[in-house]
């Protein structure tokens, strides 16, 4: 139980294990053929097969960039990452409204601000426009997550972010292998993190990772993600220079990943068609509007499929129409309003209100405030927005009819 009696959340198969439905489950998630292999050399050579490297320079090497920093997932990753950049305690970094707490937590760990533009209408990430209006003499950073696989209109956000001098980094996790105007997602910035976690679209348990070109940024992560901030002095040993973190992936999930990396790219490209496919079949029921697919995305890796409702047009709410969607069939269906994470994270709304570090004054820069109403577009898009995640690699054309079949039948069954 938490402290509020309410229960704790659930996370991979655990959450999933209630969920069933005529559409496919990801869980028991596909594992790559050779993981048995991989795992097997692990324990052959006594923990000394580097596994981890091998897993890292492989990533690299598919992601077409010179460094990979393998952590136990992206909240690690991106919390090694936040470490690693050199700014000041109430420095803000500006993030995508609609994400995971994952995105949020080593940034805000580090002493820097969350600030949260608002989304474009009409679909989950915010754009050049969004965020302009947001930057202030604090701002250092611009976090891109894409959400949901959809890549965020990248090359405006770092043109405006070079005007003002600001980083641009980007949250993958849930766009591996995805394509913007033919460069993967999670390379068009400073730096990608990506999450292996079991239910993410290369589920290996719990890893993750960052990727960057930059030669110091990645020696930064190693020191302070991996060796816990220290060097080895002379006639002495172990210093800690830096208060580092110990994110170091294991050898297993190393493993995992490898054998995963093996099949993700054929994975993707399938679920690149069901999704497009799915998308026109649901386009085709009145009032039920599935998420735009940019046109200058190449590879839409969806990890969940997404729709918004029209509210005149039913008698249901959303949270209604997914719990019959998922009443139906379609295994997780329902909304996702916790994504919200001004409104998700009550410790920034507490911390702000009470002034407390990094908002106590200074080093803060001035009053914040969050919650629903200070990104009014995201918080109403997520009141008529329904999704299921995850959109599985085992989804068939068979599959995409049925689903859009099921969302018919409860949009007609609902139609005022
Ligand atoms: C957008 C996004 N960022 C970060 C995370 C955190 O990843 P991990 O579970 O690997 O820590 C997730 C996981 O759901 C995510 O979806």
């Amino acid at each position: 139980m938490s402290e509020t009696n309410e229960p704790r959340a659930q996370y991979g198969a655990a959450a999933w294990a209630h969920l069933t439905g005529q559409l496919p489950n990801p869980f028991p998630r596909t594992i790559g053929p050779n993981a048995m292999k991989y795992l097997q050399e692990i324990v052959d050579s006594g923990l000394t097969c580097g596994m981890i490297g091998r897993f890292e320079r492989e990533f690299a090497k598919q992601y077409g960039v010179k460094h990979c920093i393998a952590t136990p997932g992206c909240t690690p990753a991106l919390a090694v990452l936040a470490a690693a950049f050199d700014f000041d305690h109430g420095d803000e970094i500006i993030v995508s409204p609609i994400t995971d707490y994952g995105s949020i937590m080593g940034l805000y760990r580090e002493g820097y601000i969350p600030v949260f533009p608002d989304t474009e209408p009409g679909t989950v990430n915010f754009s050049a426009e969004t965020i302009e209006p947001c930057i202030t003499d604090r701002t250092r950073a611009i976090l891109c997550v894409h959400k949901t696989g959809i890549i965020c209109d990248t090359d405006p956000i770092s043109a405006l972010a070079a005007e003002k001098g600001l980083v641009v980094y980007e949250d993958a996790c849930q766009a591996v292998f995805g394509e913007y105007k033919g460069r993967f997602a999670g390379t068009l910035s400073l730096a990608g993190g990506f999450s292996f976690d079991s239910e993410k679209t290369m589920g290996s348990d719990v890893g993750g990772c960052v990727i960057t070109d930059d030669d110091a940024l990645a020696e930064r992560m190693r020191y302070i993600g991996h060796s816990r901030g220290a060097i080895s002095r002379e006639h002495f040993g172990r210093v800690h220079k830096h208060a580092g973190y110990a994110y170091r992936m294991p050898e297993c999930t190393a493993a995992i990943c490898l054998a995963q990396l093996e099949i993700i790219r054929e994975q993707v490209a399938h679920i690149d068609c069901v999704v497009r496919l799915m998308s026109e079949l649901i386009a085709g029921i009145e009032g039920v509007t599935p998420l735009p697919i940019p046109e200058y995305m190449n590879v839409y890796s969806a990890w969940m499929f997404g729709m918004s409702i029209d509210p005149e047009q039913f008698t249901c709410d959303a949270e209604s129409f997914g719990a019959q969607l998922a009443a139906e069939g379609i295994p997780g269906a329902g909304t996702g309003k916790y994504y919200l994470m001004p409104e998700a994270c009550d410790f920034l709304k507490d911390d702000a209100a009470a002034k407390r570090f990094p908002f106590s004054m200074p080093p803060a820069s001035r009053e914040y405030t969050y919650g629903a109403q200070t990104t009014p577009t995201a918080s109403a898009f997520l009141e008529n927005w329904i999704r299921w995640s995850t959109f599985c690699e085992k989804y068939t054309e068979d599959d995409c009819h049925l689903a859009a079949a099921i969302v018919n039948r409860v949009a007609e069954k609902n139609r005022r």
